[in-house]
């Protein structure tokens, strides 16, 4: 059974159910900051001989031989605009292992080059990957599917001053030659594609605890390390719910401010924004959600991108019963009520952009479709509420009992939504039926059997968001940074004066704050009810942060008329070359699409 889902057919891979599979990869890269292309020598291996195919993004191959140094004839397809190139080849019999020697293009998507003034130290470039969804065969020949995994070991040859990350289990060796830093690592536990990852730059670290240390440039890492020391704790809870944690090390790397999600679940070496460095750990459970996918991503992973929310649904639920335990249950539901209106404004998004199918938890996306661009958060919120209901028909205990079952069964292996509802049927029988769960996995929208999400701490915020009254300062005094947010986001955008952004920031500072997440949402009223004197802030804030999660959401809001479209462009062309190429992309489609809504209207 298990060989059979492997083999489910992903849409968005040339590799075909079938074909040679890659089992180890011994990657030789060098990196050139002056070029911004890596130069590539990957030994592939494979399970055994005959013709295969691996996915490719603008590389430049320039030789492919067998174990032996002879030549081995290939074919690349011409470039599909969502899934790059394809490269046919024969993996010979007997010695299944080839040897291809290519470039990576300074374009790549996977990769972000930053300029020493783009980091914090602005001493010293800085480079990182990002693999998810489509990105690795920007920069590895591979069969970029999440259905297939592999080994590796990796060799990176760096500036001497720099260090060379990679996101595996163990640090093999780190000198110096010729002048130049060679860092060698090794991931002994086999990972599909998109967690193939790497990481070069001028990177301090700090121990946290025996098996997590946080790497940051010099001027941040102490902070860092000040804002994590709950990372064991989020262990210790996380392997009560899943087992035990496979990976060895939980080690975490912030990023330069670029970074275009909060967090990324890269085994061994998650990768943050550095805007979760706030001083008052107000932004931690991001580390919990990139911890919850060592189980449910990592170890358990979605076979094709349609069933995202298999990693994303599952890696929420776990998120909140982690801040549950650690932070309690009314924060946790603060923290839920919050996803849900981000929730509400997907639904809005997918239904103007007439993309509502989309909001149903699996679907079938199309190789014509990137996931990139249909990214919201019904795989988050909707998946975790679908979780929750389940847990809450058959009762925590039995449910957390399914889910230990749920990761022994499925661990390091690929899985389709049809292979986890089949898995349910067999172990909690009845409850697919009790809980309606084709409305939940086919159907759009939320179900109105919805678990509710309730809390004193959102009935006291909704108290004075409802009607645009803001409270007084000593109200508002104990009220934390998500009481912030939610307050932000529920104050009604009809019918409030352009005055009332403007009072809320004298009276609170919240263009100023700390924390991103506030200062982001002070911005978006900012944008949605037309106060223009927080202009001049939102515009530097988008040429700082390039976190998808802000600059999406911004960008459309200013372009919802003429003279905004205007002004984000102008912006856009001014930021774009802090942003790393996903987020430029996605940038470039709100602009397209919002100048396309404009001429129809
Ligand atoms: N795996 C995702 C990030 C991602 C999703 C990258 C899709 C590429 C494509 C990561 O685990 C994530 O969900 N990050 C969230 C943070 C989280 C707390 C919800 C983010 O970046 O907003
Ligand atoms: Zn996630």
């Amino acid at each position: 059974m298990r060989d059979e889902l492997l083999f489910e057919k992903n849409p968005h891979s040339h590799y075909k159910p079938g074909q040679p599979r890659v089992t180890h990869v011994h990657w030789e890269v060098d990196v050139n900051f002056a070029s911004r292309m890596l130069s590539c020598l990957a030994f592939v291996n494979f399970d055994g001989g005959g013709e295969t195919n691996l996915d490719l993004r603008n590389l430049e191959i320039t030789s492919i031989t067998d174990e032996d140094d002879q030549p081995l004839p290939y074919h690349v397809s011409p470039t599909h605009p969502v899934l790059g190139e394809c490269l046919t080849l024969t993996v010979p019999d007997g010695k299944p292992r080839v040897k291809i020697h290519y470039w990576t293009s300074p374009q790549a998507s996977g990769l972000q080059w930053l300029t020493p003034g783009q980091t914090q130290g602005k001493r010293h470039p800085y480079l990182f990957s990002q693999g998810e969804p489509l990105h690795a065969r920007s920069y590895l020949p591979c069969q970029d599917t999440p259905g297939v995994r592999f080994t590796f070991d990796a060799w990176l040859t760096v500036p001497e001053e720099l260090r060379g990350l990679m996101a595996a289990n163990k640090h093999v060796s780190q000198s110096i030659e010729n002048g130049r830093m060679v860092e060698a690592w090794e991931m002994t536990k086999p990972i599909p594609s998109y967690l193939f990852t790497l990481a070069v730059g001028d990177i301090a670290s700090r121990d946290i605890t025996d098996r997590c240390r946080v790497y940051a440039e010099p001027e941040l890492v102490d902070a860092a390390a000040a804002e994590f020391v709950d990372v064991d704790r989020m262990m210790v809870v996380a392997e009560k719910l899943f087992g035990p944690y496979e990976w060895g090390r939980f080690d975490l790397l912030m990023l330069p401010p670029s970074f275009p999600y909060g967090g990324m679940e890269n085994p061994c070496l998650v990768f943050l924004t550095p805007t979760l460095v706030t001083g008052d750990r107000s932004m931690v459970s991001v580390v919990a959600h990139e911890l919850a996918h060592a189980w449910t991503g990592n170890l358990i992973t979605n076979a094709t991108w349609g069933d995202f929310w298999l990693n994303e649904g599952w890696t929420n639920y776990a998120e909140w019963r982690i801040c549950e335990e650690l932070y309690g249950r009314e924060a946790m539901m603060l923290q839920a009520a919050l996803l849900r209106r981000e929730l509400e404004r997907d639904f809005r998004d997918l239904a103007e952009r007439g993309m509502h199918q989309y909001t149903a938890l699996a679907s079938y996306v199309p190789a014509t479709l990137d996931p990139d661009d249909i990214f919201s958060r019904v795989p988050y919120c909707k998946g975790a509420l679908f979780l929750m209901l389940i847990e809450q028909t058959v009762g925590r205990e039995r449910f957390d009992g399914f889910i230990q079952k749920y990761i022994e069964t499925f661990r390091f292996t690929s899985i389709t939504t049809a292979t986890f509802l089949d898995f349910v049927a067999t172990e909690l029988p009845g409850v697919l039926e009790q809980v309606e769960a084709w409305r939940w996995v086919y159907g759009m929208g939320l179900p109105d059997n919805a678990p509710k999400i309730e809390s004193p701490l959102i009935t006291e915020v909704k108290k004075y968001a409802q009607n645009g009254g803001i409270p007084s300062r000593d109200e508002a005094k104990g009220w934390s940074a998500n009481q912030w947010l939610l307050y932000l986001e529920l104050v009604p955008r009809d019918g409030i004066k352009p005055e009332f952004p403007e009072m809320l920031d004298r009276e609170f500072t919240l263009s100023t704050k700390a924390n991103a997440d506030v200062r982001w949402a002070y911005f978006l009223l900012a944008l949605e009810v037309g106060y223009a004197g927080a202009n001049d802030k939102v515009e530097s804030f988008l040429g700082k942060v390039g976190r998808l999660k802000y600059v999406q959401p911004l960008f459309r809001a200013m372009s919802k008329t003429r003279e905004g479209l205007d002004w984000a462009h102008r912006i856009f062309e001014r930021v774009k070359t802090g942003y790393h190429p996903i987020a430029t992309a996605q940038v470039e489609r709100i602009l397209r699409e919002a100048g396309e809504r404009l001429a129809k209207a």
